[in-house]
């Protein structure tokens, strides 16, 4: 087997000491069909990465990492919307400030989210009232066996809350390369989440993402300073009835409607209320000002960020009995894993 060469620490955000046989950055269609050959002939796994915002190396990767790197955005003006034909290795943030700089507002509450366009509708990423499935038309694959590009609309694409189908295709034959997002021209601001209520409902969209990155700045730690992939778990969802019981043992709990009958916890709340906050293992630790997110510290390694992620789960279970699940996307040797039976 050959020897694991390349560092994946710069091309993922918790910057953990993780290696690959292999990493290589597909900027064209031409370098992505030569890579791809390239590893069929040897065998290998391979594994698509956009900037590794919300990934967890578990382990060393033995095969060859394909940075996603497909540059490109066509935007149409039609009668009532913008068309946004957005290739898939963009970087989300800066489409979000090109878009609000050109005068084509909507994105502006999903600004300084870490990573790629590809991702983002992998994730169907969020934040303060916004998801991306709101502008989304269709994501474009290439089907690497079929050699053909097929697009998904968005009704096929089972968006929800930090998920989508996307997620679970086979990714040795599928690649996300572009999507399609259609910004109308209608645009209101979104002020519906906490610290954008008190907002003045006529503030201006490039505002509004000033106010946005403000927010994040203050509580989400910088990946560039401290490793970090965000919230580490998602916010739970639970049905009315098991929240009432909760809330007759702890009324002070912060929850969100989902729909008529169910709510969103604030898992940071119940992390918290656990007294894990600043807790560490090794070099990873619950981030004192948000604990949602776990930070690496400096010289974490992939055991000390699973062990923690196993005690905050552990902890939130016995004293809530809520089952915290991993929004990060756990990697291993060969491909995605399951997080749940990682963090069992
Ligand atoms: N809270 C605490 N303790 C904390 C942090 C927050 O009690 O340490 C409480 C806050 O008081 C607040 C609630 O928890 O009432 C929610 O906090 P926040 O607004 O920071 O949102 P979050 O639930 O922690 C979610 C998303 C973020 C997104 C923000 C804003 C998930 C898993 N996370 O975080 O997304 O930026 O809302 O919309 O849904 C990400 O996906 O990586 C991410 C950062």
């Amino acid at each position: 087997m050959p020897s694991l060469t390349n560092s994946l620490r710069d091309y993922h955000t918790f910057a953990l000491p993780v290696w690959a046989q292999q990493v290589i950055c597909i900027d064209s269609m031409d370098a992505l069909w030569t890579a791809y050959q390239q590893v069929q002939r040897v065998k290998q796994p391979f594994l698509w990465l956009g900037e590794g915002s919300n990934t967890l190396f578990c382990k060393n990767f033995q095969g060859s990492v394909f940075l996603m790197r497909l540059k490109g955005l066509q935007i149409t003006e039609q009668a009532d919307a913008w068309h946004l034909r957005v290739a898939a290795g963009e970087n989300w943030h800066q489409l979000v400030c090109n878009t609000v700089c050109q005068g084509i507002p909507g994105l502006e509450n999903l600004a300084l989210i870490p990573g790629s366009v590809g991702a983002a509708a992998l994730q169907n990423i969020g934040a303060y009232g916004v998801e991306f499935q709101q502008f989304c038309r269709y994501v474009e694959l290439l089907d690497l066996q079929r050699q053909q590009l097929v697009r998904l609309p968005t009704s096929a694409c089972q968006f929800v809350y930090r998920d989508s189908a996307l997620k679970r295709l086979d990714q040795s034959r599928w690649v996300i390369t572009a999507v399609e997002l259609v910004l109308p021209k209608a645009w209101l601001p979104c002020l519906t989440y906490g610290e954008l209520k008190s907002l003045e409902t006529n503030i201006s969209p490039q505002a509004l993402l000033e106010q946005v990155c403000a927010i994040r700045q203050k509580k989400l730690p910088d990946p560039r300073l401290l490793g970090n992939a965000g919230s580490f778990f998602k916010n739970p969802v639970m049905s009315r009835e098991p929240l009432n019981q909760l809330l007759l043992r702890y009324p002070e709990l912060t929850y969100y409607p989902v729909d008529q009958h169910r709510v969103k916890v604030a898992a940071a709340g119940l992390i918290e209320r656990c007294g894990l906050k600043a807790f560490r293992i090794g070099d990873a630790a619950v981030h004192q000002q948000q604990a949602l997110v776990i930070v690496n510290l400096g010289q974490a390694t992939p055991e000390h960020v699973i062990t923690l992620a196993k005690v905050i789960r552990q902890q939130v279970i016995q004293q809530f009995t809520v089952s915290l699940e991993p929004e990060v996307c756990f990697i291993g040797s060969a491909g995605p894993i399951n997080a749940l039976e990682v963090l069992a």
